[in-house]
C-alpha cells in the first residue's frame, strides 16, 4: 500500500474529519473564543495544512507560506487544558471517520506530538 497518507485517507474523508473536528471546537467554551468569529476559513486553513502535510497538493504553502506552527500559535494560550481539549475533539472526529489502521495510527501520533509541541504556557 502507498505511504501517501493523503491518498490513503482520500480528500473527502480528510475534509469530513477536519469538519467534524471544528464541530467540536464550535462547542468548546475554552477553545471557541480563541478562534475567529467565522470558523469556515479556519477550517479551510487546517484542511489545507493537513492535505499538504499528508503528501497531497501544496495549496497551503501557496496561500500561507511556511507553516511556522509554533509562531502562529503564540497569540493563543495553549496550556495543558487547551492541548487536551484540542486532542479530545480530534480524537472524537477520528472515531467518527473510518480509515485504515495505519493512517489512524499515523494521524494519532502526529496530532499528539504536535499538540504537545505547540504548548506555550
Ligand atoms: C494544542 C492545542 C491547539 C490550539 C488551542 C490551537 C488553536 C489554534 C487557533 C486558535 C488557531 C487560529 C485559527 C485560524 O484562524 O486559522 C489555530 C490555527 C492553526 N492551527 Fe492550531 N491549535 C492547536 C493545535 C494544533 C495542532 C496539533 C495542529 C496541527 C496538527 C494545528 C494546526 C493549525 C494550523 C495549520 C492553523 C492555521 C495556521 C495559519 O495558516 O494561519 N493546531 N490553532
Amino acid at each position: 500500500m502507498s505511504d501517501n497518507y493523503f491518498e490513503m485517507i482520500g480528500e473527502a474523508n480528510l475534509r469530513k474529519l477536519i469538519h467534524d473536528f471544528y464541530v467540536g471546537i464550535a462547542s468548546d467554551e475554552i477553545l471557541r473564543p480563541m478562534y475567529p468569529m467565522k470558523l469556515e476559513p479556519a477550517e479551510e486553513r487546517l484542511y489545507l495544512f493537513m492535505q499538504q502535510y499528508l503528501g497531497g497538493p501544496r495549496t497551503y504553502e501557496e496561500m500561507r507560506g511556511h507553516p511556522q506552527l509554533r509562531k502562529r500559535h503564540f497569540p493563543f494560550k495553549v496550556d495543558e487544558d487547551a492541548r487536551n481539549r484540542w486532542m479530545k475533539h480530534m480524537n472524537h472526529a477520528m472515531d467518527l471517520n473510518e480509515m485504515p489502521n495505519q493512517a489512524r495510527f499515523f494521524l494519532q501520533t502526529y496530532f499528539e506530538d504536535t499538540a504537545s509541541f505547540l504548548k506555550n504556557f
